[in-house]
């Protein structure tokens, strides 16, 4: 009679991403110390032959602990499709029991397999933050839109990414359907069920168009690199992706292009511009695409604490545009700008020079609020030149939609924003300076300097200039 310590055990998963099931199985084997050779890995349905292996025994209490470097690069690598890796994760567990620091040594064999897995894997969610395209799909009641998503990953990661699109789009509801697996948001839940068809989820929408323009408008064909084009966006994603109809047209054009921008560029060197310019698109984006486009950014990495980004506000056709730094607290959880304590001081400021909010378009130069975390408490932390120059697109997006007649600027960092490089505010600050774009730009403080000045002789000064300008603004918008 064959030994019982000797036989095969038999582990049936649910399905092939079936990770939890996997991982549950894989506590109570590492457990009992049941030696990899002696565990066979089956999916349900699958066609394995599984002749002579027992089924596996339930229920065991006993403790397993393994380093922490370990248990992430197998929950990682679990994510991976290749139907083969329940055996390699297992091996690759049992051996970190005693082997300690095996996950990371580089030189063996199955840690490099796990590792490219895991490379894989990333990859793949690195594909899906940027290629998921949302479509509209207006409630015949009059509720509210809900948004619809076909993408194709290679691997199991739609459960594991849906964090991401809750972060970015807590406010709406959204499903994202896959050939496997589907997730959606709805009324703050989050519910994943099986996967889906692309006939069924709607093809076009009116934001497409408004991608294609965006994307025509930032395409450099100065930097077309069709090799380098192709690895970062994959033909397979080019049919869900609306801009992707114009990818042919524009890489047989740029050559022509280049010679163009060249000629341009020269042209603006005579003229002296050049230097002050802020980079710009080719064309308006419509605003819907660029509030669509800021609520998906991840240009920088202020996106990941923050709870959404928090694009401008106003008609877009506003004839005064204010530009702020970046959100505050109260602006992240509202996702509106200047709704906090910074905002009361602007609003109040407005009315005496007697502008009227509602008719401004009101945004900032950072998108994303950046805070450091106090026990509970968020503390605003200014953001870098790199963080405003990561975001500018979208500021120089709104602001050329909206082509404003006078533009002010509330401190230092909207004044880079705009103008793509830093320059003192004390220098240009009571001034007034002619932008490329045609418009008047006035530089002033920002209101939280404001709140800031503790005396309160220096305050009064200070709020006498910041008024000043705001008047001057209205005096050009009557003019
Ligand atoms: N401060 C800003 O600069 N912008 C806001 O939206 C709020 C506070």
């Amino acid at each position: 009679m064959a030994d019982p310590a000797s036989r095969s055990i038999l582990v049936t998963l649910d399905a092939e991403d079936d990770i939890a099931g996997f991982r549950k199985e894989a506590r109570r084997l590492l457990a009992e110390r049941v030696p990899p050779d002696r565990v066979v890995w089956r999916v349900a349905g699958s066609e394995r032959d599984l002749f002579g292996a027992e089924p596996a025994r339930r229920a065991s209490k006993a403790e397993v602990s393994l380093p922490r470097a370990a248990v992430e690069l197998a929950q990682a690598a679990a994510h991976h499709s290749d139907p083969g890796r329940w055996p390699l994760l297992y091996t690759f567990l049992h051996r970190s029991l005693g082997e300690k620091a095996l996950a990371d040594n580089p030189a063996d064999p199955l840690v490099r397999r796990l590792r490219q897995m895991e490379k894989a894997v990333r990859r793949d969610a690195h594909k899906m933050h940027a290629f998921v395209r949302f479509k509209e799909v207006e409630d015949p009641g009059g509720g509210p839109s809900r948004y619809i998503a076909w993408f194709e990953p290679d691997h199991h990661i739609v459960e594991r990414e849906a964090p991401f699109f809750i972060r970015r789009f807590a406010n709406m509801h959204w499903a994202i359907v896959t050939p496997r697996r589907s997730i959606r948001w709805e009324d703050g839940q989050l519910r994943a069920g099986p996967g889906g068809r692309r006939e069924d989820v709607p093809q076009d929408d009116a934001f497409d168009e408004a991608w294609r323009a965006y994307y025509a408008s930032i395409f450099n064909p100065a930097r077309v690199k069709v090799s380098a084009m192709t690895a970062e966006m994959p033909r397979k994603y080019w049919r869900n992706l609306p801009e992707a109809r114009l990818i042919p047209e524009m890489i047989e054009t740029a050559s022509a292009r280049v010679a163009t921008m060249a000629a341009n560029a020269l042209a603006d060197e005579e003229r002296g511009i050049a230097e002050a310019a802020p980079r710009r698109m080719a064309a308006p984006v419509a605003m819907p695409a660029i509030r669509a486009l800021v609520r998906s950014c991840t240009n920088c990495p202020l996106h990941g604490p923050a709870t959404q980004a928090v694009p401008g506000e106003g008609p877009a056709d506003a004839r005064l545009f204010l530009v702020g730094e970046q959100p505050g607290d109260m602006e992240d959880l509202e996702g509106r700008p200047f709704v906090g304590p910074a905002g009361q001081v602007l609003n109040q400021a407005l009315e005496q020079a007697g502008l009227d909010r509602e008719r401004a378009y009101l945004t900032n130069a950072v998108k994303h609020f950046k805070f450091e975390l106090r026990g509970k408490r968020r503390l605003h932390r200014s953001p870098s030149a790199e963080n405003v120059d990561a975001c500018s697109e979208w500021l120089l997006a709104e602001h050329q939609a909206v082509a404003p007649a006078v533009t002010v600027t509330l401190g230092a960092t909207a004044l880079r924003g705009l103008l793509g490089k830093s320059v003192p505010l004390a220098r240009v600050r009571g001034t007034q300076l002619a932008l490329p774009s045609g418009g008047a730009l006035i530089p002033t403080f920002h209101p939280s300097y404001l709140l800031r000045l503790q005396d309160e002789g220096a305050r009064r000064i200070e709020e006498g200039k910041f008024l000043s300008d705001l008047r001057r603004a209205r005096e050009l918008l009557a003019a």
